[in-house]
């Protein structure tokens, strides 16, 4: 008998017309050796909306220009785009102001502009907590500034489904730890962190939070000030916006003091040989020319990603994993690698008969993207016993065909390595 959440999920599905999000992509209907593409590796990267590229080549097109300096209607038409984009992020993320969204390349510089601000004020008796599913980009940022200030870097530990074990990094929160850094989705395994539980845990010794965002952003909206955390990291690229973008969100009494990572234009107020004085919000953390294309691409992807019916992409996201995993599951000499009970849609796994590299060479050769490999998770990897895996990760604009597709193409991989 189905429960009314099944009902309501089954009602959502419906509602959402997975055709007509996929024809919003070109790439997607594009051929590989012949054969239809099926894009399977959107924890990597995501594919772009038609809208997204047309705000590219519209800027380039019609605005091309230097941001906030001109003095000119081009300049000005650029900066109006630029900016607006940053309140389309505060909005998405809700932000209490726009001066806490900071550009930057994306996660990965993120996550560093955080840590190399808190190396500068880290004591040797300080402890920096991370999880033992991190993505290298939220471990070895952290493990260098405590390299380069002398305090302990902590793991928090996760059970063999690949879920962060909760008692444990309750037990590690004391006096002493001044910064805990945590995905809020590993991209490895898909596992959805409690983070409403975690955060509270974090706050109550004292300690600043950043969550990395770059798998979660992209599953629903996120709303940093009930969260909670100090800091929330993302990139532009896993959200149907460009690559090169991404943002660094912070609350501004804490940003307004961060260290400044990168001097020059831009970050500052006033200048003479002898010395400087930095700019506000946001602009003190973001120095030189920025990525114009990119904000205003990213602006574009956060419009139409928020347009669709939430409730619908959600629902649309795990039925294909509930199918990927039933197949899965039945799938002889197949091991699904993470079973944490709330996941995305992101399944790993390795087969008897081949290794990960073999599996995905052999599905690329059927047009079937997936990624193989350690996931940028190589402790982590260490700490399952595996030494990576295979990942397909699904995305709105995939269909319940293409997993199944997934499997047909498995079985032929099973053949062939047989
Ligand atoms: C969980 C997680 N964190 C950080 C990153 C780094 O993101 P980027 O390469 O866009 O900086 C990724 C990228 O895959 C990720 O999945």
């Amino acid at each position: 008998m189905s429960s009314s959440l099944d009902l309501k999920q089954d009602a959502a599905v419906q509602t959402f017309d997975v055709d007509a999000v996929r024809a919003q992509f070109p790439i997607l209907s594009r051929e590989v050796d012949g054969k239809p593409l099926v894009y399977l590796d959107n924890a990597a990267t995501t594919q772009k909306p038609q809208c997204v590229i047309d705000a590219l080549v519209d800027y380039y097109t019609t605005c091309n220009s230097n941001v906030h300096r001109g003095a000119h209607q081009l300049a000005d038409e650029a900066t109006t785009r630029f900016e607006g984009a940053r309140d389309q992020v505060a909005d998405f993320i809700n932000a209490a102001t726009r001066n806490e969204v900071i550009w930057t390349g994306g996660t990965t510089e993120s996550i560093n502009i955080v840590a190399n601000g808190l190396a500068q004020m880290l004591k040797p008796t300080d402890e920096v907590v991370v999880t033992q599913m991190e993505h290298h980009a939220n471990i070895v940022t952290w493990q260098q500034a405590c390299k380069r200030s002398g305090a302990s870097l902590k793991v928090a530990p996760i059970n063999d489904a690949g879920e962060l074990d909760v008692a444990a990094f309750e037990a590690l929160m004391n006096a002493n730890t001044r910064f805990v850094a945590m995905p809020q989705v590993s991209n490895a395994l898909g596992t959805i962190n409690p983070l409403e539980q975690l955060i509270p845990m974090a706050k109550a010794v004292g300690a600043w939070v950043l969550i990395d965002g770059a798998q979660g952003i992209a599953h629903g909206p996120v709303d940093v000030q009930a969260l909670d955390c100090d800091f929330y990291a993302f990139s532009g690229h896993k959200l149907f916006g460009p690559t090169g973008i991404g943002v660094l969100w912070g609350r501004e009494e804490l940003l307004a003091e961060w260290p400044v990572w990168q001097t020059g234009g831009e970050m500052i107020s006033e200048v003479t040989y002898e010395d400087a004085k930095w700019n506000h919000l946001p602009y003190r953390l973001e120095a030189g020319t920025p990525n114009i294309a990119g904000v205003i691409g990213l602006g574009e992807a956060i419009r139409w990603f928020s347009s669709l019916d939430m409730e619908g992409v959600k629902a649309h996201e795990a039925a294909l994993m509930a199918r990927a995993t039933e197949l899965a599951e039945a799938f002889e000499g197949l091991t699904i690698i993470g079973r944490a009970k709330n996941k995305t849609g992101v399944l790993s796994f390795v087969m008897e008969e081949g290794h990960p590299a073999d599996i995905g060479f052999l599905l690329d050769r059927q047009g079937i993207a997936i990624r193989t490999g350690h996931h940028c998770a190589e402790p982590l990897m260490g700490r399952l016993g595996v030494p990576g895996t295979a990942r397909a990760s699904f995305s709105i604009y995939n269909t319940l065909e293409e997993v199944d597709a997934l499997f047909e193409g498995l079985k032929k991989v099973k053949m062939m390595l047989a």
